[in-house]
């Protein structure tokens, strides 16, 4: 695996976006995969930029996002859809047909996981899937336990995952979902290329389940061990007990 650490989060989180913006320019239709989260924000402010001064062009790229809690509308405010669409779809060019979710609204949810993949395959896969890491070491929603071989599925969250999604629920654990769709770890496996951002010291412990060369679903990044193409991006405190410097 190929790893940078920077000083602060922000440079992280730039580098990170300039991977994206790099693998733009040189394939504009790229399939993306994208995450939510804290991390992701500095990323998706960054790629908003680069694309005000006309040097990101989103207009032929397809989007794919890796997780979705259930019970949720995409109108909901509390979904990553409405996420996605406030920190980064509404500020730049990506046509709205040419982004992909899965529904946790849909009446048939694990009909809806199957379309998900079928719609993966038919855009001919994920060219470049950038990635957040949980504390508990989990990559979209697969929590620990989960199998190599799942593809996008319904997934239980941890109170440990919830209480760190809370913040998007008003702080109140209890409003928040007991369970999300998110892409299995064989598809996110599939993708060509992988970037995983981690910043904070938070994120240290999960960090370093990637770089023991041990493989467990009980730390689910650290499958991305058996990926040739994964780049990890990564901030001083994040990298501590990894790489201490
Ligand atoms: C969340 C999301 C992941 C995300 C991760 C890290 O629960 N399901 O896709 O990458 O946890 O989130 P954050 O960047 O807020 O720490």
């Amino acid at each position: 695996m190929n790893v940078s650490v920077y000083p602060a989060p922000a440079e992280a989180e730039r580098a990170a976006a300039s991977i994206v913006a790099a693998q733009l320019q040189r394939k504009p239709g790229s399939v993306l995969g994208l995450p939510t989260g804290r991390t992701s924000l500095g990323i998706y402010r960054e790629l908003a930029r680069l694309h005000a001064e006309r040097i990101v062009d989103f207009s032929r790229a397809h989007t794919f996002n890796v997780d979705e809690f259930t019970g949720l509308t995409s109108k909901d405010r509390r979904s990553f859809c409405a996420f996605m669409e406030k920190h980064l779809f509404r500020k730049i060019n990506l046509p709205k047909s040419h982004i992909h979710f899965l529904d946790g609204h849909a009446a048939d949810l694990e009909s809806e996981c199957d379309a998900f993949e079928r719609e993966i395959t038919e855009a001919g896969g994920m060219d470049l899937l950038l990635l957040g890491i949980g504390a508990n070491g989990h990559i979209g929603f697969n929590e620990p336990g989960t199998s190599l071989h799942a593809r996008s599925h319904r997934a239980k969250l941890t109170t440990e995952t919830r209480r760190a999604n809370a913040a998007l629920f008003g702080g109140r654990l209890t409003a928040v979902p007991r369970e999300a769709l998110t892409m299995g770890i064989a598809t996110l496996l599939e993708a060509a290329a992988i970037v995983l951002v981690a910043t904070g010291k938070s994120k240290a412990q999960a960090v370093r389940s990637m770089f023991t060369g041990q493989i467990t679903t009980a730390r689910p990044a650290s499958v991305l061990q058996l990926h040739k193409n994964v780049k990890v991006i990564l901030d001083l405190a994040a990298a501590e007990k990894s790489f201490p410097h």
